[in-house]
């Protein structure tokens, strides 16, 4: 990823205006880029807004201090925190997670994501999630990503299903959200495996698989 400093980040004046530069992924309709000190009162505002889509499943940032965690969490070298910005206004849309990050060997991270409701259920959470897997695997260089799911979070398994995602596996109590264990499905895709969307994608920085 092309990074930019905090100090030119937080120099410019609005965060829907930003250079082409500040984007890791560009697709017909979104992009790929990373929060910064500015998106705070926007995207806590859209989470609020998202809470009856989110209840139970993920828990974003919701407050100016939780927003400080986010922005801090993105700086860790260990992961890469994206937000899914629609072209042309700039408007948060969603966010994409990859974290936990191993190197050496496993070459793997996990998936989080979720859409901000105003922009659910029209297609720009799975053009997003192209992108954020054409950078996965082609600048970040991984091997590997997986998105535990909830069992009956059905729009959440079909959206890693259509990106070509294989169930590998059940795991009881897996993850504490909302104060409850809940149990998870591991879904997981494979660089090798990885079909990117034909149409009109357009990655920067990325190698091919
Ligand atoms: C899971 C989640 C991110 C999906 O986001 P979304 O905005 O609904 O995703 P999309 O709009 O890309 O896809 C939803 C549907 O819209 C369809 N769609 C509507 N308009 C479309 C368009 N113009 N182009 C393509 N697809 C379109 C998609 O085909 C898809 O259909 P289907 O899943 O019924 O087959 C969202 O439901 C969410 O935030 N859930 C709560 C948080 C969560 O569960 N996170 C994951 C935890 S594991």
């Amino acid at each position: 990823m092309r990074s930019v400093s905090p100090s030119k980040r937080s120099s410019q004046s609005t965060p829907h205006v930003l250079p082409p530069r500040a984007a890791v992924a560009v697709g017909p309709r979104v992009l790929l880029r990373p929060p910064h000190a500015a998106d705070g009162p926007e995207l806590t505002r859209a989470n609020r807004a998202s809470a009856r889509l989110h209840r139970g499943l993920v828990r974003p940032p919701r407050s100016g201090p939780e927003f400080a965690r986010y922005l801090a969490r993105a700086r860790q070298p260990n992961a890469v925190c994206l937000l899914v910005c629609r072209r042309g206004d700039g408007a948060i849309a969603g966010a994409i997670n990859i974290s936990e990050i191993v190197r050496g060997v496993f070459q793997s991270a996990y998936l989080g994501y979720y859409a901000v409701a105003r922009f659910a259920g029209q297609g720009l959470m799975t053009e997003a999630l192209q992108l954020a897997l054409g950078h996965a695997f082609g600048r970040l260089g991984l091997h590997r990503v997986e998105a535990n799911i909830q069992p009956g979070n059905t729009p959440s398994i079909r959206l890693v299903r259509r990106a070509g995602f294989r169930r590998e596996g059940y795991s009881p109590r897996y993850l504490k959200i909302a104060g409850r264990w809940r149990d998870h499905e591991r879904w997981a895709l494979l660089r090798e495996s990885w079909r990117p969307a034909r149409r009109g994608a357009r990655r920067r920085g990325a190698r091919r698989p």
